[in-house]
């Protein structure tokens, strides 16, 4: 295996997963890290299932759907946080995001710890959730690929508005101090990281003209610095991983061009070899 992974389990399994993590530790080795557990607060915009505090403009009565009841969620997220565990949930609309930003503040009441509480998505938020994650320390674990096919069935769903208002907002997010996690959601989505970093930076949907909300894109910069040591970040690895600096496991690529507009057009960067633990592993 040429790739790291950092495992998250379902949140039913907290306690199994404290368990084995308090025999093993988290690294089963330089691969394979128990990371923490995962749940999911709604479903997805694809299948109108995401939660929202409006109803769908295509479908008057459905708000979408609540796939954990919050009493649970409420109850296995404390007892997991209690037990040292670092917990993520799946929350897509608006209100599925201010829902688990609510259990995350009232878990956080118990005392100051160093949580890095994460939500999966963030796709769509209210007026003043970005705030939020800044001010709660929460991560916002974003997807930039899905904005892509959204942005056309946003605007169908939830209409230009709250589409324009709310959806994937990176630059939003960055600006409210929130800690921002860029990836790829592969295996649904293609896995090569150059796509997404583009994608933030430009987020121009395919037969659009000009970006969709412009004025959340981001910088070259901050597109890669969210891709690597705010996601090594997001699972505690960013002693091992994100960064080129003495200790590291020199994990690189090496890229066909060093100028950044080169690399912003699709096509004109490509990856000409890339190292794990500072051995070439590609070509
Ligand atoms: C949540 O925890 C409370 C307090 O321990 C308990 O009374 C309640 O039954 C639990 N609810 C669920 C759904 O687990």
């Amino acid at each position: 295996m040429r790739i790291r992974v950092c495992l998250f389990f379902p949140l039913e399994t907290w306690s199994s997963l404290a368990d084995l993590i308090k025999k093993t530790g988290h690294a089963v080795s330089n691969w394979v890290y128990l990371g923490g557990v995962k749940a999911f607060a709604d479903g997805s915009l694809g299948s109108n299932s995401a939660l929202f505090h409006e109803p769908y403009a295509d479908e008057p009565d459905n708000y979408g759907l609540q796939v954990t009841e919050i009493e649970s969620l409420f109850n296995m997220t404390m007892a997991s946080d209690k037990s040292g565990l670092q917990v993520a949930i799946h929350a897509i609309g608006d209100r599925a995001n201010d829902l688990v930003l609510d259990i995350y503040k009232s878990v956080a009441t118990t005392g100051m710890r160093d949580r890095r509480f994460r939500i999966e998505h963030a796709q769509h938020l209210a007026p003043g959730a970005a705030v939020r994650f800044g001010d709660q320390g929460i991560v916002a674990s974003v997807q930039p690929q899905h904005l892509l096919g959204d942005a056309d069935s946003a605007i169908k769903k939830l209409g230009m508005d709250r589409a324009e208002k709310g959806s994937y907002l990176f630059w939003s997010l960055l600006a409210s101090n929130a800690k921002l996690a860029l990836g790829s959601d592969w295996p649904v989505v293609d896995i090569n990281p150059l796509h997404d970093i583009r994608i933030s930076m430009k987020r121009m949907p395919p037969g659009w003209d000009k970006a969709w909300i412009q004025s959340e894109r981001i910088s070259l910069a901050d597109a890669l610095i969210a891709h690597t040591i705010s996601a090594a970040h997001a699972c505690f690895l960013e002693n091992d991983l994100g960064s080129l600096s003495q200790g590291k496991l020199a994990d690189f690529v090496i890229l066909s061009t060093d100028l950044w507009e080169d690399f912003a057009a699709e096509g004109s960067a490509f990856i000409e070899a890339t190292y794990v633990s500072g051995v070439q592993a590609y070509p």
